[in-house]
């Protein structure tokens, strides 16, 4: 396993396991329904055009996996994939109801089955974090998206507008955890995933590990609502 070590890959499957029906609403809950924009905000922001192939990692109830669907279109393809059966056999209903096609499969994202290079963009929303073996995680993203594509990752972060930044940590340490064992009947799921975003590395922190997978030959971000979340996009080297 690489240096920074997530949390272990049988915890965090039973967790959310146990939090996957109640997991859309908690969410908009927990974010006033933000998190909704800031996924498109990626989209956006990763260049995806119509025709391209995504692989969206971590998917869960596969919302961003949707919303890349929205943008690549009928001559797109979009694969979403989450280690998780509870979280990911809520995706398929959706695409349904929004009367599209994207292909859920269960994948580990640290040991991915699609060949090398078969992806434009391969994404991560909110999961890096959850990831036992990040590094190893955004290894294999990067080696199933083709050189010159495109690999997104939208994490949470740390709040340094001068207000907030006192405000903010009040709001998730007591707050999200009320309200997210309220609507989930979990209260200690929500004191973990507050507590893992509090410490996991966010930018040039979290830019260091992408460096680290040498696979990357340029990294950029952006920062959203302050730092409340994080959106970075990694550049596959080329093979010239
Ligand atoms: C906070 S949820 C995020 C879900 C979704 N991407 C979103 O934006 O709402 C984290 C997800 O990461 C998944 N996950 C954690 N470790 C994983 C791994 N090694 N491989 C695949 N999925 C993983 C969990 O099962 C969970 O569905």
């Amino acid at each position: 396993m690489s240096k920074l070590a997530g949390p272990e890959a049988k915890k965090i499957k039973n967790l959310f396991g146990g939090i996957a029906n109640t997991y859309d609403r908690a969410n908009d809950v927990i974010t006033f329904g933000m998190a909704r924009r800031w996924r498109k905000k990626l989209v956006k922001w990763s260049g995806a055009q119509p025709g391209m192939s995504v692989l969206d990692c971590a998917t869960g109830t596969g919302d961003l996996a949707l919303n890349f669907k929205s943008v690549v279109g009928k001559t797109g393809h979009v694969v979403g994939s989450d280690f998780c059966p509870e979280m990911i056999a809520l995706a398929p209903d959706k695409a349904k109801k929004q009367n599209t096609e994207v292909t859920f499969q269960i994948e580990d994202v640290t040991e991915l089955s699609p060949k090398d290079n078969s992806f434009d963009i391969t994404s991560i929303a909110y999961g890096i974090r959850n990831v036992q073996d990040p590094k190893k995680g955004l290894s294999e993203m990067a080696r199933v998206t083709k050189p010159g594509g495109k690999v997104m990752v939208i994490e949470t972060g740390e709040i340094t507008t001068p207000i907030f930044k006192h405000l903010i940590p009040i709001y998730f340490n007591f707050i999200v955890p009320l309200l997210g064992g309220f609507v989930s009947g979990n209260k200690e799921a929500y004191d973990y995933l507050n507590k893992s975003s509090s410490q996991f590395p966010c930018k040039e922190e979290f830019v260091e590990i992408m460096k680290s997978t040498e696979m990357f030959s340029e990294i950029e971000y952006i920062s959203i609502m302050g730092g409340a979340s994080y959106i970075y996009k990694g550049t596959v080297k080329s093979l010239t």
